[in-house]
């Protein structure tokens, strides 16, 4: 969804940014440069060189993983992920055969579709698992339910949405319980901590990525993580075609163009020594959003505060049920009746938008969407398919993800962002409760 900007009576005194405030856009350094220079210099212009296995080396050692294989993207590395989970189910499948074919996998529901659509890559069907409250994530005892609805099911792809870990260990004790790997998507949440614990550490393979709006970034780019020698292997030889070793093309299984080239590893290995300094900047913002919105019917997007160290990716926030205005959203547009007092996600990112910065709705849960809407949605309360106005049904959200989808919204979270702007932001998002 895109806002343009345009007169809002509500911002009309305040001047929009001259240059736009992004929800969380690339900040390079200069050693990015350095390194992507070294690769030409050195003629190491391929999927080959030392940024990547400098990048593998620093990634493995700083989430505490003996292997990372670097891929095109974080994507690819799922895909590879789920697919290494499902040879270990399943066996190794035929050519133009998916692993997962005619199986299925549960995975986290409120989530960017490039967390599932891997079980889809290899044949598989995604079943759903409702989300919490507590931090967003896959619901523990929702997983639970599930498996007493689907006890074949061997296969959990769980992301951890915004930088914001989710519940790991309880989420392990219910695979553990019931004979399933999991795949952690740790796509968003790289830096992040659970009980001490790296995210990236959780999943029998896991995933980060280095795309353009990670916290930080290759432009493109991701990391397979696992413990496995066999796996890394694996991954990087299925990553390059799965050429066999000889003399010619030899190949004995089904191959894929996903290795990291080293030009983009150059770019990540400069911006790696700049992940600390980019969560801190990160926390201020969610720090200082929580600060500006005192009094306001609103919640920061949680975490646990015991026991979890998100990296504070993207800062979101929820409405109050009872300070929502009227919104209704159909396939790809939205609409809203103002009211006093109240407000909703789809005035806010208007108002936001008229200042020239860019916030988001929430990730739309993947059962609410089109290409997934038939497939199985377990809720801890039960199973179903998409439900909408999950709230006003009785009071109690039955369906969390379509309750935080419809009441939340991700916040302009650009660590270039000044205080001042983010101020001005603050201000906007006043308004709209005025
Ligand atoms: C949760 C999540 N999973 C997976 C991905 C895919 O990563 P990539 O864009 O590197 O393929 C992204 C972001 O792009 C993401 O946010």
């Amino acid at each position: 969804m895109s806002f343009s900007v345009a007169a809002d009576p509500k911002t009309a005194d305040i001047k929009p940014f001259e240059k736009k405030v992004w929800l969380s856009s690339p900040t390079m350094h200069g050693d990015e440069q350095k390194w992507v220079d070294y690769a030409i210099e050195t003629n190491w212009v391929s999927t080959v060189g030392e940024n990547l296995n400098e990048v593998e080396r620093l990634c493995a050692e700083k989430i505490g993983r003996k292997y990372a294989v670097a891929l095109s993207a974080g994507t690819a590395a799922l895909h590879l992920a789920v697919k290494l989970c499902g040879e270990k189910l399943y066996g190794q499948p035929k050519v133009g055969h998916g692993v997962l074919e005619g199986r299925r996998a549960f995975c986290s529901d409120m989530t960017f579709d490039a967390t599932v659509n891997p079980v889809a890559y290899e044949g598989g069907e995604a079943v759903f698992i409702d989300t919490e409250y507590d931090t967003w994530n896959m619901d523990p005892v929702a997983l639970e339910k599930a498996f007493e609805l689907y006890p074949d099911v061997k296969l959990v792809v769980i992301a951890h949405l915004y930088g914001t870990p989710g519940k790991a260990d309880e989420l392990r004790a219910v695979c553990d319980k019931h004979g399933a790997l999991i795949v952690e998507d740790a796509a968003e949440s790289f830096g992040a901590s659970y009980k001490g614990v790296q995210t990236g550490m959780f999943g029998d393979a896991s995933v980060i990525s280095f795309n353009g709006n990670k916290i930080i970034t290759g432009s493109s780019g991701g990391m397979l993580l696992t413990d496995s020698l066999e796996d890394a292997n694996k991954a990087r030889k299925w990553s390059t075609q799965s050429r066999e070793n000889a003399a010619w093309y030899q190949h004995e299984e089904l191959g894929y163009n996903y290795r990291m080239s080293n030009i983009i590893g150059g770019i990540v290995r400069g911006q790696l020594p700049y992940l600390e300094e980019h969560i801190a900047q990160k926390k201020a913002i969610y720090e200082r959003y929580k600060e500006g919105f005192k009094g306001l019917p609103v919640q920061m997007n949680p975490f646990d505060e015991a026991n979890s160290e998100p990296n504070y990716w993207l800062s979101c926030m929820i409405i109050d049920k009872d300070a929502m205005c009227k919104q209704v959203r159909g396939e790809k547009d939205a609409l809203y009746i103002s009211e006093p007092g109240k407000s909703c996600p789809t005035e806010i990112l208007e108002a936001i938008a008229s200042v020239n910065a860019e916030g988001r709705p929430i990730w739309k849960p993947m059962h609410m969407q089109p290409m997934y809407r038939m497939h199985g949605f377990v809720t801890r309360s039960g199973s179903g398919r998409a439900r909408s106005n999950a709230y006003i049904a009785g009071g109690e959200a039955f369906d969390v993800g379509a309750d935080i989808f419809e009441r939340g919204l991700c916040l302009p979270s650009d660590n270039k962002m000044t205080p001042e702007q983010q101020d001005v932001i603050i201000e906007v998002i006043r308004r709209c409760f005025a």
